[in-house]
């Protein structure tokens, strides 16, 4: 069999198990409504929780940050690729989430994947809930610390592990708000088993920043915890309408990773005017009319509309709302059902979800209407009807 011959034959595979994975082209920005196939189709497919993606806020900082910066940072930050705006980013963001100090990376994934990396080493242990995103799983692997996971949010199965372990350094590593199911790890407890244990803490907090705590301050600020033990990391593409991620915590935590972290060093700094852009949205977070509450807003109307038609969502607070279908041929049905409907729910399935737990993802957003949600709860009684 020629190299190319097995690819073809792996892709007759995923398609017959439902599992092959193709991309839609959206025509327009993100927002309440996109353009999809020549028709305008209800939004509740992505992670603008807040309606930043295409604010107008943002577009006009990122325009004047292409004025004064322009487009390209043009060199790593350790090189001459931190510019002042990019300084300006870190400061705001730390006094954003409550923490001493925050490191600009290229995306969540870089960041995760640096941060392990930088902490851990082959003297380490990395312990990781189940359900982690592939980022905290793959930076966990590549650290060549050993790797244990825990099932999904079973602080006594982790506290075993970690009594047991012997390794030289400790690390906790887990999703904030998980990515596919919308549930919220135990901040608090998972701190104290850190100091109980002697463990650093890794938040993982994408789906947490803008959503949860005061003025979306994040899993911080929700919780009510602060210790030079936490690193935290916070994503901008999803609430924060932009691109990037920031870690932060202790001074020293910072110039750990401004000198360790292989892909904070070995990678060209973030466009300029993806820092304009959340300096904006931070600006949209702390202002009066809050997006923040809004989001809110939805999340209980839709869950209330559920409940009324009957529509099984998972238990979950948070922007991500998912209904389990299980079977993937039939979650990819549901999804072109409701998009027959003209609302975008995407399907998703294994390897993203445990086998047998295809889902349908709903995301809502500060943009959405009340009669949005509602709608959505109606058509999802319909198509879920046998
Ligand atoms: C929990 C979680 N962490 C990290 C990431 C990666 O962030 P980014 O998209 O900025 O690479 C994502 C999603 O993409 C995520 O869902």
């Amino acid at each position: 069999m020629g190299v190319s011959d097995r690819l073809v034959a792996g892709l007759a595979a995923l398609e017959r198990e439902d599992l092959r994975r193709t991309r839609r082209v959206l025509d327009s920005p993100q927002g309440r409504h996109v353009r999809l196939g020549g028709r305008e189709v209800l939004n509740f497919a992505s992670n603008d929780y807040l309606g930043l993606a295409n604010h107008p806020l943002l577009r006009e900082a990122m325009r004047a940050s292409l004025d004064t910066y322009g487009a390209g940072a043009g060199a790593s930050p350790l090189v001459t690729g931190h510019l002042r705006i990019h300084e300006e980013a870190e400061a705001r963001f730390a006094a954003f989430c409550g923490l001493p100090r925050a490191l600009l990376f290229g995306s969540g994934y870089a960041a995760n994947i640096g941060i392990l990396g930088a902490l851990a080493g082959p003297e380490g242990e990395i312990f990781g809930d189940r359900l982690n995103h592939a980022c905290l799983h793959d930076g966990a692997r590549l650290s060549r610390a050993r790797y244990t996971r825990y099932p999904h949010l079973d602080l006594v199965a982790l506290e075993r592990e970690l009594a047991r372990s012997e390794a030289a350094l400790r690390v906790v590593a887990t999703d904030v708000v998980f990515s596919m199911d919308g549930d919220v790890a135990p901040v608090g407890e998972l701190l104290a088993l850190c100091e109980r244990h002697d463990a650093w803490l890794v938040l993982d907090d994408a789906h947490g920043i803008g959503v949860l705590g005061h003025q979306g301050r994040g899993a911080l600020a929700r919780f009510g915890v602060a210790s030079p033990r936490i690193v935290y990391m916070a994503t901008l593409g999803k609430a924060l309408g932009g691109y990037g991620a920031f870690a932060c915590g202790s001074s020293e935590v910072v110039d750990w990773l401004v000198q360790k972290s292989r892909t904070y060093i070995y990678s060209t700094a973030l466009p300029p005017m993806m820092a304009a852009a959340v300096l904006a949205a931070l600006e949209i977070l702390e202002g009066e009319d809050s997006p923040v509450d809004r989001l809110h807003g939805r999340i209980a109307e839709f869950r209330a509309a559920c409940a009324a038609a009957r529509v099984a969502v998972v238990e979950s607070a948070t922007a991500i709302q998912p209904v389990i279908v299980g079977d993937a041929a039939r979650t990819l049905e549901m999804s072109a059902r409701l998009l027959d409907r003209g609302l975008l729910v995407p399907a998703i399935r294994p390897p993203t979800v445990p086998e047998a737990t295809s889902r349908l993802r709903i995301s809502l957003s500060a943009a959405h209407e009340r009669g949005d949600v509602e709608h959505l709860a109606l058509a999802l009684a319909e198509c879920l009807a046998p």
